[in-house]
């Protein structure tokens, strides 16, 4: 069982230092889930208490829990929510409510619906009410431990990749450019990009990451900048064109990014810019890792570009600079007023720009015969 809860009860934890898992059930109320309002971040340490499912759906609606398996987290103990609130007579409604509610949140991981699927079959299995709401508790945790340990996993099959690196030039810093925040907050522990690069620095490899900042939400400079620094990590923020003035300097041995959703064919959809860096990347011969878990592989789906939905949000993200000024949160205008505005959220990498994949089961190649010999059940 995690741990975060207790420590912070205890006071434990200190209100700035990020340790333990990014969401967890109240140890004394199983009505009751915990998360970080990822909102308040790099400058604000708040806790998120969910209640109900459609308080989980708002969290994910509002980014107050973002990165794909978080959410996918988030929707597993929504459902466990909607089942301890519902009456016994409406609970098969009620969480057929709930999941539809839940899966409509965000578009584009994966996530999402594969761990909803997951709990609602789990679900379906019960006999009776109590024996329903005991295997959605028991699926729901089960899901959240077992991606926090899909995590863990994707560190020790990425740890090569760095170990590599290292070893080309002894005593240099490891430089991995990441995109946006694929780190512990995204994830239920470890992250997905950052789990190899928290197990280098754990293992006395010297690691260097250059953060890029993330536009617009800025996810690189508030959370995956906060979070390294929380560890330890050394890190450096640039802007989210610098990379490729970064690659070509000789600045970048790698790049890790996590993802939202993969198809069969290794095609990755990541947040937007991620596919601008896989280029840069291609130009300059550097290896452009995706690293995610089982549960972000569509394998329902082929050509990434033309079928991964891609999710557009609002143009205030856009057209405001969201940050943090002597009274608290704060937000500037950057163009004019009515300046029309597009905002897509993420971008699709072809598969033909990525190195590799690495899952908790292994690392492939970015096709659909590689990923097949590592994920044998799928379809
Ligand atoms: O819009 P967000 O912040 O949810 O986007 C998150 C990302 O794009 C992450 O890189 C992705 O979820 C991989 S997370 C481990």
């Amino acid at each position: 069982m995690f741990k975060r809860a207790a420590l912070w009860h205890e006071g434990v934890m200190s209100a700035n230092r990020l340790a333990g898992p990014s969401i967890w059930l109240d140890p004394q109320d199983s009505g009751l889930v915990w998360t970080i309002d990822q909102r308040r971040l790099p400058h604000e340490v708040r806790l998120a208490a969910l209640r109900t499912a459609a308080e989980a759906a708002e969290a994910i609606c509002t980014m107050v829990v973002r990165g794909a398996p978080l959410i996918g987290a988030t929707a597993a103990y929504g459902l466990h929510l909607a089942a301890v609130r519902a009456d016994d007579r409406a609970l098969d409604r009620d969480l057929r409510g709930a999941a539809a509610m839940l899966v409509s949140t965000r578009p584009t991981a994966k996530d999402l619906e594969w761990t909803v699927a997951r709990v609602m079959a789990r679900a379906a299995e019960g006999t009776t009410p109590e024996d329903k709401r005991r295997r959605v508790l028991e699926a729901a945790t089960r899901l959240v431990e077992a991606s926090a340990e899909a995590c863990r996993r994707i560190g020790e099959h990425g740890l090569p990749l760095l170990e590599a690196a290292a070893q080309r030039h002894p005593g240099q810093p490891v430089n991995v450019l990441t995109h946006c925040n694929a780190g512990r907050l995204a994830c239920v522990d470890h992250g997905t990009a950052t789990a190899p690069i928290y197990l280098a620095h754990a293992r006395g490899i010297p690691v260097h990451v250059w953060v890029d900042e993330t536009r617009p939400r800025n996810q690189g400079a508030a959370l995956t900048a906060w979070e390294l620094g929380q560890c330890r990590v050394p890190h450096t923020l640039v802007v989210d064109n610098a990379g490729g003035h970064l690659m070509q300097h000789g600045r970048v041995d790698l790049v890790l990014v996590g993802a939202d959703r993969i198809t069969r064919r290794g095609d990755a959809a990541n947040k937007i810019g991620t596919y601008l860096k896989a280029l840069a990347a291609f130009d300059n011969g550097i290896p452009f890792y995706v690293c995610a878990p089982e549960s972000t592989f569509d394998p329902a789906l082929a050509d990434g570009v033309t079928e991964i939905p891609i999710e557009e949000r609002d143009a205030d993200e856009v057209t405001h600079v969201a940050g943090w000024g002597e009274g608290g949160p704060s937000r500037v205008r950057i163009c004019p007023e009515g300046t029309r505005v597009a905002n897509y959220g993420f971008d699709v990498t072809p598969a033909r720009l990525i190195t590799g994949i690495v899952t908790e089961r292994g690392v492939a190649r970015a096709d659909e015969a590689s990923l097949r010999a590592l994920f044998p059940e799928w379809p």
